[in-house]
């Protein structure tokens, strides 16, 4: 590991293990356990670190200065790379989808005062953006810079997202998952064996890309996994009163905020299936919180 992602590292909270209870889980006997990776860092959390850090080492080990990546206007991979970008010295530029907006968000003040370059493109050069895979492939790309493409979506991703599941030092019967670009659980099914089943809940309508993309980014001939398309609640970032609902009652009755766009909707979807019979008296479901709070700004 390059020392200065070493030293940064250190500043980091452990991600504990916290079990949730609530009157469902007891009628049907299940053990809900939430692994606390909102808590690592208060920018750069969740999963933001799981896929930045053997990426951006790769980056620094090849003598980066400056990052390039994609998102849009709440994005909190751009959040996250904007600070460590600042922390580490390099340079970062963000395209970010659509129009400059006239009053900028929360997250894209953040990342103008942490010095990311913002390039504003049109939604149809952003889904251009996305055919540019490896780090060097970003047409017109110089020596020096590195081009890390949407959600941080690469292979190197997967090895600090397989840290997760080292971590946990219960045995279980379930992972689940939000999915955006489904590298967090390409990662997750890395890293686990047969006796475990993984749940990705995509937070997309039409996400059926999704088994394809995490297939491209696997290795690993672990079959145990699904992406549930259920949960979108209409589309990427769409929710209705009833997630709102649900997220409230959550975070009253546990003290673990929730927001909509990826963690709401998973555990939403969760507990639909657990209501359903879906697990058995007994089994027990480890569910990762992947941060993302930053996004509740309004
Ligand atoms: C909070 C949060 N959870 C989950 C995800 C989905 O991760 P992935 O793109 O690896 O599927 C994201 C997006 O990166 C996210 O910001």
């Amino acid at each position: 590991m390059h020392p200065k992602l070493a030293e940064l590292e250190k500043t980091f909270r452990p991600s504990t293990l916290t079990q949730v209870f609530d009157p469902v889980l007891d009628q049907k006997k299940i053990d809900l356990w939430v692994k606390r990776d909102d808590l690592i860092h208060p920018i750069i959390s969740g999963n933001k670190w799981r896929k930045l850090k053997y990426i951006l080492n790769h980056a620094l080990q090849n003598g980066a200065h400056t990052i390039i990546s994609m998102g849009g206007a709440y994005s909190n991979h751009l959040h996250a790379l904007a600070y460590v970008g600042k922390q580490l010295n390099l340079k970062t530029i963000g395209y970010i989808r659509g129009e400059r907006p006239k009053k900028y968000s929360p997250t894209l003040l953040d990342l103008q005062q942490w010095g990311m370059v913002l390039i504003f493109v049109s939604r149809t050069d952003y889904r251009a953006l996305r055919n540019y895979k490896r780090y060097d492939e970003l047409p017109g790309i110089q020596a020096g810079e590195y081009w890390l493409p949407e959600g941080g979506a690469t292979k190197l991703a997967l090895k600090g997202v397989t840290e997760i599941v080292a971590e946990i030092d219960l045995d279980f019967n379930f992972l689940c998952v939000p999915c955006g670009t489904g590298t967090t659980l390409a990662g997750l099914i890395e890293a686990s064996s047969d006796d475990h089943e993984i749940f990705g809940f995509s937070a997309l309508k039409g996400g059926d890309f999704l088994t394809r993309d995490i297939e491209r980014l696997n290795i690993s001939s672990h079959l145990n996994w699904t992406v549930l398309l259920d949960y979108h609640f209409g589309g990427f970032a769409k929710y209705n009163e009833e997630l709102l609902q649900f997220m409230e009652n959550f975070t009253a009755r546990h003290a673990i905020e929730l927001e909509q766009v990826y963690t709401g909707k998973m555990f939403y979807g969760l507990y639909d299936l657990i209501r359903q019979d879906h697990f058995k008296a007994g089994q027990k479901i480890i569910a990762i919180h992947t941060g993302g709070l930053q996004g509740n700004r309004k």
